[in-house]
């Protein structure tokens, strides 16, 4: 089969789920395939991360692409090397500040997404050729605070849900929205008030503190009838960085109005990993925090403890954490790196060191759901893309598609937190 080289291509800004402008790249092939994709966007975002526009500018990056177009085509849209070091001609800045880290992501992505059409195999099977494939749990954000929602939400970022016990994606779906909603019901019998009010991924944006939130989750995982940490986990995105007070040196708890130092923040966290059996715990303290991140890890062997704004998809900051024993959990957001050439190199170097991956959405979305597919390939052990909302259930509904290939065999490797 001839390689699938790029014949054409270009880009144009539309809008994320949360509304603001992004690129989006179409990439054509042996000038019959198409490949589109479109770049999400993080609204708690770690300092290391690619930087999605030149001059936070989404009109600089479509005229940086626009600019320097030409140079990608004839490239193998396969082979995501290629694509890496035509992109790193252009733009040599550690954090793609020149091109945009979203270029990179779409150019990148839309690239292999023409090129597995080109050859018709899906995208997962152009990504890693060879099996054994299996299928990541879904990771759902039910109830959210911090970034993604109003006053009154709980400073905690994120409390999700996990099926730990499911046999097949169907099923482990089906568990998902079965707790979202129930959890609604749930906030309805403590707060009359409550107006059904959703954050940026989808997430109940109640009006609890941190502790309840917890405790309405509990509720709502018992009132499905479901074991706490056999059939169904519980995880937490502390995403702390975004209330870390660098200058007081305390974990700043603004809406429940309390403050931590790192020792009672550690202290916090073990007890929520243990009292509710926490299959995932993730940036529980400030991406600057190694040392604590360790103890966390070698604590809590029965939860993933997870880095985010730490290991900002970037494989020098796992090397580090490796150094410290920190993090037995991952999370991998292309657009962190930059393109998905730089991911992958992430992915290897978890991989080598036993860190287990959670591919990640952001919570500015497109209906894209090529995660899926990267999350197959790498080994994910979840996928963590929320629960409700067209561009959290395109994901999902893609896992259900994939499953009709007949390759993917059953559900990843999970240790129930017991
Ligand atoms: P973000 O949030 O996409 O807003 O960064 C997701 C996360 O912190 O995991
Ligand atoms: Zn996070």
């Amino acid at each position: 089969m001839p390689s699938p080289r790029i014949t054409s291509l270009g880009a144009r800004l539309v809008f994320n789920s949360r509304g603001s402008k992004t690129i989006e790249v179409d990439v054509t092939v042996n000038k019959k395939f198409a490949g589109r994709a479109c770049a999400p966007s993080g609204a708690s975002v770690g300092k290391l991360e690619a930087q999605s526009f030149p001059d936070n500018k989404p009109e600089k990056a479509l005229a940086a692409f626009n600019e320097n177009r030409k140079k990608f085509l004839g490239l193998d849209a396969s082979d995501t090397k290629a694509a890496y070091d035509a992109l790193r001609k252009v733009d040599d800045t550690e954090n793609y500040s020149k091109i945009g880290g979203s270029v990179a992501y779409a150019l990148s992505i839309a690239a292999v997404d023409a090129a597995a059409r080109a050859q018709g195999v899906p995208l997962f099977k152009l990504l890693k050729p060879r099996g054994p494939y299996r299928f990541p749990f879904p990771l759902g954000n039910i109830l959210g605070g911090g970034a993604h929602a109003g006053p009154g939400t709980p400073d905690i970022q994120e409390v999700l849900a996990c099926p730990v016990g499911a046999r097949n994606v169907m099923e482990a779906l089906e568990m998902n929205f079965k707790l979202h909603s129930e959890l609604r019901k749930v906030i309805e019998s403590i707060d009359s008030r409550f107006t059904y009010g959703r954050g940026d991924e989808g997430a109940w944006a109640p009006n609890v503190n941190n502790d309840q939130a917890l405790e309405i989750a509990e509720k709502a995982v018992k009132n499905c009838g479901y074991t706490l940490g056999r059939d169904m986990a519980l995880g937490i995105d502390f995403a702390s960085s975004s209330f870390w007070d660098e200058e007081k040196q305390v974990y700043d708890y603004a809406r429940q109005g309390l403050k931590r130092d790192t020792g009672e923040q550690i202290e916090f966290a073990n007890r929520l990993m243990r009292d509710y059996r926490l299959a995932y715990a993730e940036d529980p303290v400030h991406e600057g925090d190694f040392e604590s991140m360790a103890a966390l890890t070698k604590k809590n062997p029965a939860t993933l403890v997870t880095g985010d704004d730490m290991l900002v998809t970037n494989a020098e900051m796992v090397k580090k954490a490796v150094g410290y024993g920190a993090c037995s959990g991952a999370i991998l957001k292309v657009n962190q790196a930059g393109s998905l050439h730089d991911a992958l190199l992430f992915a290897k170097e978890c991989t080598r060191n036993g860190i287990k991956i959670i591919t990640s959405h952001r919570s500015g979305e497109s209906s894209d759901s090529h995660i899926s597919h990267i999350a197959v390939a790498t080994g994910s052990k979840m996928l963590k893309t929320g629960v409700l909302g067209g561009e959290r259930v395109a994901k999902l509904n893609e896992l259900l598609r994939m499953s009709e290939y007949g390759l993917i065999a059953g559900m990843a490797e999970l240790t129930p937190a017991t």
